[in-house]
């Protein structure tokens, strides 16, 4: 595959793909169907389908653990060991009886801790937050969010990146990851000043400190540096990218997951590869990410 194109990796027909994380250990991808609370393993060695199991909820983000994964689901976060049976850590205090916010996208830092925020059941009023889950407590930590998204961390982890999506901003607070602490956020990239589509979704940082952005309605994936310029820009063939890590044996192919939920019929016709896995090589390698230990 010729590096920056873009090719499916498995044909699906899911309606929110997200939150593809690569485990090196298992050299295996792991993403979810949100809308159907469906987690996805996939090795792309052995090729063939992925497997799938089905959690009975919507479920936010994944991240990996040493013995299988945690799902940030509707209600609550779940560890989900690849052998044994699946154990509730923490409860979703804005769901309510399924009436509330579900939790969204998420990551773990270099601590272990797991980061995941919420979205408004209306996906606009500011009712959703992002919250940290760390030695068995979840804390919200910053309150007023209608869709919380594309949590990443900068290499050197002085930064922790953020966004509420339908702001179209990118944010970034300095981080202590000693002792999990935020400082005062800043606007880090402004979709608006620099004249890009949709909203910004989920991300991955790669071993340049660059930032990759899926700008969901705005078919693309877009590169920012450190400094928050955009320096490369790579069209999606589909709307609505939701969400790219870096995985392989190299770490130099980029996943990228999508959704058909925003597509009437014309647009699913138009858009074949919509709700399929998508990946594209790239010149530069994505980092590992950190277990789930908190
Ligand atoms: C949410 C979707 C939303 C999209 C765009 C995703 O993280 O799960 O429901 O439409 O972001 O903001
Ligand atoms: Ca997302």
């Amino acid at each position: 595959m010729p590096e920056g194109s873009i090719e499916v990796a498995v044909e699906l027909d899911m309606s929110l793909g997200e939150s593809p994380v690569w485990s090196v250990a298992r050299q295996t991808l792991y993403w979810a169907d949100i809308n159907k609370g469906h987690v996805y393993a996939w090795r792309p060695r052995d090729g063939g389908v992925p497997t799938r199991i089905e959690l009975g909820e919507k479920v936010g983000c994944v991240a990996l653990t040493d013995t299988g994964l945690v799902a940030a689901a509707a209600s609550g976060i779940v560890r989900l060991p690849e052998n044994g049976e699946p154990e509730r850590l923490a409860a979703n205090t804005e769901w309510q009886a399924g009436q509330g916010n579900r939790f969204n996208d998420g990551r773990c830092d270099a601590a272990g801790r797991l980061w995941v925020g919420t979205i408004a059941t209306d996906e606009s009023s500011p009712t959703a937050a992002l919250y940290c889950l760390d030695k068995g407590e979840l804390t919200q930590r910053v309150p007023g969010i209608g869709i919380s998204n594309g949590l990443a961390f900068s290499p050197d982890r002085r930064w922790l990146y953020h966004t509420d999506s339908p702001t179209r901003r990118i944010l970034r607070y300095p981080f202590d990851v000693d002792s999990g602490a935020l400082g005062e956020s800043e606007t880090w990239v402004d979709l608006e000043a620099l004249g890009l589509p949709g909203v910004p979704d989920g991300a991955a940082v790669d071993s340049e400190g660059c930032y990759w952005s899926a700008l969901y309605d705005g078919g693309r994936v877009v590169r920012f540096s450190p400094e928050g310029e955009l320096v490369a820009e790579h069209e999606v063939p589909c709307p609505h990218p939701t969400m790219v890590a870096f995985g392989g044996a190299d770490l130099r192919t980029l996943y990228i997951t999508t959704a058909t939920q925003h597509l009437d019929a014309e647009g699913k016709a138009r858009w074949p590869l919509a709700g399929s896995l998508l990946q594209m090589q790239t010149g530069v390698a994505g980092l590992a990410e950190p277990d789930f230990t908190g």
